[in-house]
């Protein structure tokens, strides 16, 4: 079977070889991530059957304009994410990744849309949060930002308010990247030089749906890196890519990898 461009619905011993002899060859990796990698960690994505976006609408929870309007209930949708956050465990696709930093590559980086944090939590330090994280805040008014972890958020916050800024009194909005927002100029600049100078990018876990961190991938294949596709399902640029795995992170990484 010509791996090339073709989806492969496991990894074959023949695949699995000559991704490892890439691999071998690598001085920089870089893992393009989406809520794929966080489900076996009991996060739900946004756009499988059970995902978010089928359950709810982005638009009145997930963008600025609901923010600016709606800000309970925006905050009541963060509240309950932060909640699942707080109670999940990294998976072994987070943890694979994370000890490959400072080891088997001279430049190894996570390039993420997820605002869970787990890839941290995992033991990640190079890691760019594309649309920031969940238990960052920020106001709107005075631009002050505050940023907290899984383990303090609620001891600070109390659900049944909207957080205020201890600056302007102004509310304070999590600081992620909404619907309607830009990305932070300069992680994007950053995301788009280390896609554009990697040997390999996997992109793990991502629909490719949401633009502009959807281009990155791109950027890999114009600067002839080899990228590899983990996800149980085919996307838009499944067609583009070197290698295509029809499998879960926490079970392909480790596999790739031969960490057990
Ligand atoms: N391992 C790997 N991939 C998986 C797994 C798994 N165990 N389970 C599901 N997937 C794949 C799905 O097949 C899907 O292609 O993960 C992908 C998740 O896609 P989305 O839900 O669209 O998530 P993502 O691509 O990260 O969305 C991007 O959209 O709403 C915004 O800000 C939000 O960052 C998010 C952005």
């Amino acid at each position: 079977m010509d791996s090339g461009k073709e989806a492969i619905d496991k990894i074959n011993t023949h695949d699995l070889s000559q991704i490892q002899d890439i691999l071998n060859a690598a001085n920089s990796v870089v893992f393009f991530t989406g809520a794929g990698i966080s489900k076996e960690s009991g996060i739900p994505t946004f756009r499988d059957k059970d995902g978010l976006w089928n359950k709810y609408d982005p638009t009145k929870l997930a963008s600025l304009t609901a923010f600016k309007s709606n800000p309970k209930l925006v905050w009541d949708f963060f509240y309950s994410r932060q909640r699942l956050i707080c109670e999940a465990q990294f998976n072994d696709g987070h943890k694979t990744i994370a000890t490959l930093e400072g080891t088997n590559f001279d430049s190894c980086w996570v390039l993420t849309q997820n605002i869970d944090r787990l890839h941290q939590r995992a033991g990640s330090s190079n890691v760019i949060e594309l649309h920031g994280n969940i238990f960052g805040l920020i106001c709107l008014h005075c631009e002050l930002e505050e940023q907290y972890d899984h383990q303090t958020f609620f001891e600070k916050f109390d659900e049944s308010q909207i957080p205020l800024c201890k600056n302007c009194n102004n509310i304070l909005k999590p600081n992620v990247v909404l619907f309607e927002e830009p990305l932070p100029s300069f992680d994007w600049q950053k995301a788009i030089q280390l896609s554009s100078t990697c040997d390999v990018m996997f992109v793990v876990g991502s629909s490719l749906n949401v633009s502009p961190a959807n281009m990155l991938p791109y950027y890999a294949l114009k600067s002839n890196a080899t990228v590899i596709e983990i996800n149980p399902n085919a996307t838009e640029m499944t067609r583009l890519m070197d290698f295509s795995i029809r499998s879960s992170a926490s079970l392909a990484l480790p596999m790739i990898f031969g960490i057990p």
